[in-house]
């Protein structure tokens, strides 16, 4: 190491560790050097149990996703067809010395499913509910100085199935080990709510103190986002010795408020105090806004008019699995951004923290959902099993972790509830509600109804709901404030249309509905299990992405909806059978390329120009092909082949696209959208050739080494003038040289059987995906994709230290 390094090094070093000595409250990730096993050994939770021939790995981990698919996995089709079963994971640590009069914690950030937690031998806890955070305190339990401490977690994911989508399997979230004093703020302690006047706005903050000794103060700083400090205010706590409630107010002028276009948050900083030492430090972020629903005219935030233009997401990550990550969390949600979404639901269960964090940062709305089955099941041994024993504490929990996100608007009790039709739901309904209503009086309370006959829905009849949350029947839409007079509505889902990314059946005259009823057997499709992606083919309960948000954007009363869904998942692969193993209904495909819808609705929801054609210009000479033109900002569209026009389109009445019914000839088609007569954009695809060469683009080339942080290159199949060849399937192989790994690779097919995981992919309409994760050094990156017959190619990426 070059001696100004080694410098900068100690620096670095010491800074570090001054800070870290003197911090009060230590939080750190626990995610590195835990073992695992798959598979089932009771002893595995005894301190003295050798792991050493076990797995060692860090987390978050899905082990589900590493597994390979089959149809006769016990969680089926709807599940993704991976295995789950039972797993085992062990961590071996010390504590300081300097901890023994500290009260330490480990907090789970979601363990799907069924955990078992043992310190040392002591069993902890069990925690049935897969998508909750929990927290258990270890203090008692823990050896400090060179005695060793073990943590063995069993996590029980094998009575299947137990869900209707890809769960994942395994300690899939964040681990984290929190020390304190043995005064400090609990987790979740904090609750920040805002009123915002003309001139300012009021920050009310209720913080819980554990307090084992009398005189201590509570200091709370808000400081905006530049860290500059707005107010104020220092409380004596009260000299109970369990916990106290302290409620301080404090007043911030002319409130910079957080928006979806600008999110803007503010942070509190709390420091107890004790004399004049500071014995702990907690911080959060917060947003000051405003938002209504009004029976007659839809949603405000801020007291301005918008639609909720939302997407519903189940969690996983594609490739990835559930294990989250950051990164990719932030990939998806700048990818609908792009589109012009403002909402996400975060379907049908409690999402990661960060999840709601990138939210807050990036500018969503949420409806954080609770459940998708109270008492009765939907599967043989779900959650339903442990709603009567688990559901106050549930949603207590998700109530208490999330209500300083600024991002939630609504709080969702449950989806497409089997209670919604005995009178049942009516008690649990208001139970549920009263729950969140006793922490939480800011947010509005829906549940999401399939059944859309208020006599005949109990869930509605209970009368507890703050705002009505329809899933589907937008026939209905139009009589909602006849049928629900004086009630607030939301779209809680919609839409439930199918497509594959690049697959197309013309002419597209008709709508069809796969399978056609409930009692029809599904006998349309085809031999590539695909469907459609001109936006023509729906569930029998859904409708295509036109007919809805044509109502939804036709009647102010309607504040939104959310769209069944926005990205693919897996599992749920209606309405093919295996080898279908992921969901047709997003707008984005699984690796995360768009479909060609997702550009009717950047055409509807952004106000930037768009002008979007399809389908590929790769046809049998002499068929006739419907082409589409999604576009705005402009009136009128112009179609020329090769060079020839084939007349100008404008949309009618609530028209969303123009089509031209074109004889094929290879060539050019180009598009051109105009306003006024000057020329907008212009869109132009190409009759390609035979595949020729690979191309790369990464997302980023440039990113942290933190062992954590991915690149996603796109792999195109060309042409040798550069036209994505729209059916090449090469099977393309990757090579990593360099301090990163291949974190997956997918290509959006939804019936594809191929490896999330392996160093190589089949194009799917001439497209795939590599994951490239950095390592936890810095350094060059170089990424080679090869496939036989084509020219390889290669990118170079690097990767930078996080710590500058
Ligand atoms: C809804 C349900 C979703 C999903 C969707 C598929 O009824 O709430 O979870 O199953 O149907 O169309």
């Amino acid at each position: 190491m070059p001696f100004n390094k080694v410098i900068l090094f100690v620096l670095l070093f010491f800074t570090l560790t001054s800070v870290h000595a003197q911090s009060p409250r230590k939080v750190g990730l626990f995610n590195s050097g835990w073992k695992f096993y798959l598979g089932d050994d009771s002893t595995a939770r005894e301190p003295g149990y050798n792991d050493s021939q076990w797995r060692q790995l860090n987390l978050p981990h899905d082990w589900s996703i590493e597994g390979k698919f089959d149809e006769k996995n016990p969680t089926g089709q709807a599940g993704g067809g991976l295995p789950t079963g039972i797993g085992w994971y062990r961590k071996t640590f010390t504590m300081p010395l300097s901890a023994k009069d500290k009260s330490i914690f480990i907090d789970f950030d979601g363990v799907y499913c069924n955990s078992d937690v043992w310190v040392n031998g002591h069993h902890l806890g069990n925690r049935p509910n897969g998508y909750i955070s929990f927290r258990y305190e270890l203090s008692r339990y823990l050896n400090f100085g060179t005695g060793k401490n073990v943590i063995a977690v069993k996590v029980n994911n094998s009575a299947q199935p137990n869900t209707r989508w890809y769960s994942g399997s395994g300690i899939y979230r964040n681990v984290w080990l929190t020390t304190t004093s043995a005064s400090h703020l609990p987790v979740w302690g904090a609750y920040v709510t805002t009123q915002v006047n003309s001139n300012n706005a009021i920050i009310r903050l209720r913080t819980k103190v554990v307090v084992n000794q009398p005189g201590l103060q509570l200091k709370a700083v808000i400081l905006n986002k530049g860290g500059q400090v707005m107010n104020s205010i220092v409380t004596q706590v009260g000299n109970d010795d369990t916990t106290a409630l302290v409620t301080q107010n404090v007043v911030i002028g002319k409130p910079h408020v957080w928006s979806v276009d600008d999110p803007y948050l503010y942070k509190v900083v709390y420091s107890l105090i004790a004399g004049k030492r500071v014995i702990d430090k907690y911080q959060n972020t917060f947003g000051v806004r405003t938002f209504n629903f009004d029976k007659d005219r839809g949603f405000t935030l801020n007291g301005q008019w918008m639609k909720i233009k939302g997407v519903c997401m189940h969690h996983d990550l594609g490739a990835l699995g559930a294990a989250i990550n950051v990164r990719a969390m932030e990939r998806q949600l700048e990818i609908l951004k792009a589109m012009g979404c403002n909402a996400i639901r975060t379907s049908h269960n409690p999402p990661a923290p960060e999840f709601l964090d990138l939210c807050d940062r990036m500018g969503f709305l949420v409806m954080d959902e609770a459940f998708d089955m109270w008492a009765k099941k939907k599967n043989k041994y779900d959650y339903a099993k442990d709603f009567k024993k688990w559901h106050k504490r549930d949603l207590e929990d998700q109530v208490l972790r999330d209500r300083n996100h600024p991002s939630i608007i609504l709080w969702s009790i449950g989806n497409e509830i089997r209670e919604q039709f005995d009178s049942t739901g009516i008690t649990y309904t208001r139970e549920l509600v009263n729950i969140i209503k006793q922490l939480d009086t800011t947010r509005l309370v829906t549940s999401a109804l399939s059944e859309a006959d208020g006599n005949k829905n109990f869930i509605y009849k209970s009368g507890a709901l703050d705002i009505l949350g329809f899933n589907y029947h937008p026939e209905t839409y139009a009589d909602f404030p006849k049928n629900y007079p004086g009630q607030k509505f939301i779209a809680a889902e919609t839409i439930s249309g199918y497509a594959t990314r690049g697959y197309y059946d013309t002419p597209t005259d008709s709508t069809r509905h796969w399978p056609t009823s409930s009692k029809a057997k599904f006998t349309q499709g085809n031999a590539e299990f695909a469907v459609s992606a001109y936006d023509n083919v729906a569930a029998y309960w859904g409708s295509t992405h036109e007919e809805t948000w044509k109502i939804i954007k036709k009647h102010d009363y309607l504040s939104g909806e959310f769209v069944w869904s926005g990205f693919d998942f897996i599992g749920e692969p209606v309405p093919y059978p295996w080898p279908a193993r992921s969901s047709y209904y997003g707008i984005v495909d699984l690796a995360g390329f768009p479909k060609d819808v997702y550009y009717m609705y950047q055409s509807e929801w952004t106000s930037k120009p768009v002008l979007h054609l399809l389908p590929h210009w790769n046809w049998e000479a002499g068929k006739t092909v419907d082409v589409w033109a999604y576009y705005s900002q402009a009136d009128e569209v112009e179609l020329f082949l090769n060079g020839r026009s084939l007349g100008v389109r404008r949309k009618q009445g609530d028209d969303l696209h123009v089509v031209w019914k074109v004889p094929f000839e290879p060539g050019e088609l180009k598009a051109v959208s105009r306003q006024e007569g000057r020329t907008v954009l212009t869109e132009v695809i190409r009759t390609a050739g035979e595949p020729a060469r690979i191309v790369l683009e990464a997302d980023r080339k440039i990113i942290n080494a933190d062992g954590k942080d991915l690149s996603f290159i796109t792999v195109k199949v060309v042409d040798a003038a550069g036209n994505i060849v729209p059916n090449a399937d090469d099977l393309v192989r990757f090579n990593i040289k360099g301090k990163a790994q291949l974190a997956g690779v997918d290509n959006g097919a939804q019936a594809s059987m191929e490896s999330f995981k392996e160093p190589q992919r089949k194009a799917f309409h001439g497209l795939c995906l590599a994951i490239v994760q950095a390592g936890r050094s810095p350094g060059m990156i170089t990424f080679t994709a090869t496939a036989y017959g084509l020219a390889p190619a290669t990118i170079t990426l690097r990767t930078k230290s996080a710590y500058r």
